[in-house]
């Protein structure tokens, strides 16, 4: 049986981390976080592909081909969060399960993060666990898969 593929998708400003802010984003990189999922997916048997944009259509296109390859969305739209329309309409026609992750606890920053439209589709959230609720958000997914049969 092949594994399950779980498209772990990030929003503008992403491929910074590791220099951006690291008081509120921390010191791993994409590059970092990508390689735990990957291991810990191989671990729970998922096949994960972590991909990062600065461009909303894109990332609109992104889900677009998820929805061809993937069983999961693991989603972090940054900034896109608290903007975007598209990007939820693309997301609603996904149809495995979508987790939104912040590393920020965007509820205890300022008010205008403390809206997200991706939310409205997402079926969990994980914010304020920094890289960790990546890692979370992957045994999550596992676990809404496998019991989904
Ligand atoms: C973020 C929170 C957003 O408000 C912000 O624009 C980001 C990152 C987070 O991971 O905490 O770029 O999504």
């Amino acid at each position: 049986m092949t594994a399950p593929v779980i498209h772990i998708l990030n929003g503008p400003n992403l491929n910074l981390l590791g220099q951006r802010q690291p008081e509120i984003y921390g010191h791993d990189t994409l590059d970092d976080i990508a390689r735990a999922c990957a291991a810990l997916g191989q671990e729970l048997g998922l096949a994960t592909e972590l991909r990062q944009t600065n461009h909303e259509g894109a990332l609109v296109e992104m889900i677009h081909e998820a929805r061809e390859v993937a069983q999961g969305i693991i989603i972090n739209p940054a900034a896109y969060t608290h903007t975007s329309v598209a990007i939820l309409d693309a997301l609603t026609m996904f149809e495995g399960p979508v987790i939104e992750v912040h590393l920020s606890n965007i509820h205890k920053r300022e008010a205008f993060r403390h809206h997200s439209y991706v939310s409205a589709r997402a079926d969990a959230v994980i914010a304020g666990c920094g890289v960790q609720g990546y890692a979370l958000a992957v045994r999550q997914i596992a676990h809404m898969i496998a019991s989904k049969g």
